[in-house]
């Protein structure tokens, strides 16, 4: 499997508890386990993606731009996550906060897979990309266990 397949995988999990998760309503249980699932998701998929497919791309000239767009993306994200975990989740704010977070998310997929995983291709070989994937995967794998305490800024 290579890096983009791998990412690619995880998105699909973001993007489905996305879909779930604007049609609950109130503090109920089901939207407090999505939220926790999503927040998991988004977290611990934001490090091993910066880790390894961002970080190597930060030194080419080709993708530098895309990295930092990328990365200062997902520090948006990160802000609408402290907001929705500082916000009442019966209220009106929360949804709205939601729904922009949802949107940011959709959008930031999109640009990865869209635009950047094609520029990426002409940056990794095939065989950096089947490494990277393994680094990417077992990360995940590890960070979704111990979450929320494996991500830097939540211990
Ligand atoms: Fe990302
Ligand atoms: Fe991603």
């Amino acid at each position: 499997m290579k890096i983009y397949e791998a990412i690619k995988n995880d998105h699909d999990i973001q993007r489905n508890l996305c879909d779930k998760i604007v049609t609950t309503s109130g503090e109920s249980q089901e939207r407090k386990k999505l939220w926790e699932d999503l927040k998991k998701e988004l977290e611990v998929h934001a490090v091993a993606e910066e880790r390894y497919f961002y970080s190597p791309l930060i030194d080419t000239d080709k993708m530098q731009e895309d990295a930092r767009h990328g990365m200062a993306e997902h520090h948006e994200m990160d802000k609408l996550i402290q907001e929705l975990n500082d916000t009442d989740m019966s209220s009106p704010h929360w949804l709205s906060t939601l729904q922009k977070l949802v949107e940011k998310v959709k959008h930031h997929l999109k640009d990865e897979e869209e635009d950047f995983f094609k520029k990426a291709k002409s940056v990794y070989s095939e065989e950096e990309a089947d490494s990277l994937a393994k680094s990417y995967e077992a990360t995940v794998d590890k960070y979704r266990k111990s979450w929320p305490d494996s991500i830097p800024g939540n211990e």
